[in-house]
């Protein structure tokens, strides 16, 4: 077996590899080998965009909003709530339930006789989100980067606003979706601990409002990183920080095509694809089932052209692959409790069907089809998976928050 260790090696193992499926398959490895890949080991420091660079005292102000259930309309609800570090700022639970919900995590429900709806998608983690729409090279801009399953929000700054305005999320009843985000800034305002913090951090004369907000927010979220697993280590020359047999599954993993979609440090190209995930049987087929919502009649900013494209439709971004060992269930809905059971579903895909009966074999991505040889009992492939986990991330719960309630919301 050949020694990996550093992207410029894995390239040309890369084109070794693909060389070889054009011997074995023709046509298919022919389109293998037209485009090479490659993953790399994340950056040890994270940028901010230009308009909001980092500092602590935003830092610590940051986390305290993003543990502060004052966010929430019904003040029950905190960004933490979803985002928890005992679970990896994310969730172990299918879809996330919000407002009016109680408990962490799996034990979370929904309070009885509440008529908020359950939120359709799968919490995903926060940690290395300063790194999203990082490419190949390395090279992104943090005032661009997208978030969400449908990429249909850029920067975190606008992206930490979102919760706020969403009923089944952070809203519930208290307030219309227009105002939701001035009514949160008034009651930061009312806050004499707020006020000084905020001052603290932005300095200006009137240091609470709703863009100081985002910035405080999406400068803690920069400062969450887990970007020194086993194949960090390994691809900046610890040969010893990766067994062999993970080693072996990394090249298992560029073999079988994983890497088309799942590259650059973060293992995402940051693009959408149709899948074929099969739809969460909670959600109501009357409701539109698992795809996205209906493209609105006019695109409204900050609405990108990326996020038309997810409207209506079953494609959703490749999720990087970075600490899948604290991150379960897997798929934009959670329908995926295993690794074991997303490479399943891989398999079962190549094999010639689509596995969600709204969504034609046809229709799904290419790249998707032309997958070689994926194998569910692929224990080195599934190992590998593992060696991109860094648990020496950042787990600090305040004691407090400014509001006084509970921190991180109806969690007990
Ligand atoms: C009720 C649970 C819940 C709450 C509360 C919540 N989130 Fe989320 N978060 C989610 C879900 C579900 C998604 C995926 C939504 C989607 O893609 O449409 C998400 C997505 C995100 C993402 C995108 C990550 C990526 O890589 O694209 C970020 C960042 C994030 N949330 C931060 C926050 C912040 C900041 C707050 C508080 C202001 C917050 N969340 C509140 C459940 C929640
Ligand atoms: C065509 C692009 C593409 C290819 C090829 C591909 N993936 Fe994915 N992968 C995605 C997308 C998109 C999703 C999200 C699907 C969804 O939830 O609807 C995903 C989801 C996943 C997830 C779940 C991650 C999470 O946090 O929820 C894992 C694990 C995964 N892929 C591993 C693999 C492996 C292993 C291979 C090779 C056998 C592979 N992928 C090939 C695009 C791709």
């Amino acid at each position: 077996m050949p020694i990996i260790f550093g992207a410029k090696h894995l390239l040309v193992a890369a084109a070794t590899v693909a060389v070889l499926l054009f011997m074995e398959v023709g046509a298919v490895g022919q389109e293998v080998g037209a485009v090479e890949h490659s993953v790399s080991a994340l950056p040890s420091t994270q940028q901010a965009p230009g308009y909001n660079p980092t500092a602590p005292a935003k830092v610590e102000l940051g986390r305290l909003l993003f543990w502060d259930p004052l966010l929430s309309g019904p003040q029950d609800v905190a960004c933490a709530t979803c985002h928890h570090p005992q679970n990896a700022y994310a969730e172990d639970r299918d879809l996330s339930l919000g407002v009016t919900g109680i408990g962490l995590g799996r034990f979370r429900r929904q309070a009885p006789g509440s008529s908020i709806p359950i939120v359709k998608r799968n919490s995903p983690t926060v940690l290395n989100v300063a790194f999203n729409g990082i490419d190949e090279s390395g090279r992104y801009d943090p005032a661009t980067a997208p978030a969400f399953w449908d990429n249909r929000i850029r920067s975190l700054e606008s992206q930490a606003l979102e919760p706020l305005k969403s009923l089944e999320e952070m809203r519930g009843n208290t307030y219309p979706e227009d105002e939701a985000v001035a009514r949160v800034v008034e009651k930061l305002q009312a806050n004499a601990e707020y006020r000084s913090l905020f001052a603290g951090a932005f300095g200006s004369e009137q240091p609470v409002n709703a863009e100081n907000l985002g910035r405080a927010i999406a400068a803690f979220m920069r400062s969450l990183l887990a970007n020194n697993s086993p194949f960090d280590r390994y691809m900046r020359g610890d040969r010893s920080a990766m067994t062999e047999e993970q080693v072996s599954g990394m090249q298992r993993f560029e073999e079988i095509g994983c890497i088309r979609c799942h590259n650059g440090p973060m293992f995402s190209d940051y693009k959408l694809h149709v899948m074929g995930v099969p739809d969460n049987p909670v959600l109501p087929a009357s409701d539109g089932g698992g795809q996205n919502p209906p493209c609105p009649a006019a695109p409204q900013e900050p609405r990108t052209a990326a996020s038309r494209a997810a409207c209506d439709s079953y494609a959703f971004r490749t999720p990087s692959l970075r600490n899948l060992e604290f991150t379960f269930p897997y798929g934009h809905n959670g329908m995926f409790r295993t690794l074991r059971a997303v490479v399943g579903f891989y398999e079962s895909t190549i094999a010639g069907s689509s596995r969600n009966p709204n969504v034609s074999y046809e229709e799904l991505d290419p790249r998707l089809r032309e997958l070689q040889n994926v194998d569910e009992e692929d224990v080195d492939l599934i190992e590998f998976l593992y060696a991109l986990s860094d648990d020496s991330f950042d787990r600090t719960i305040p004691e407090r928050v400014p509001s006084g309630l509970p921190v991180g919301g109806s969690i007990q």
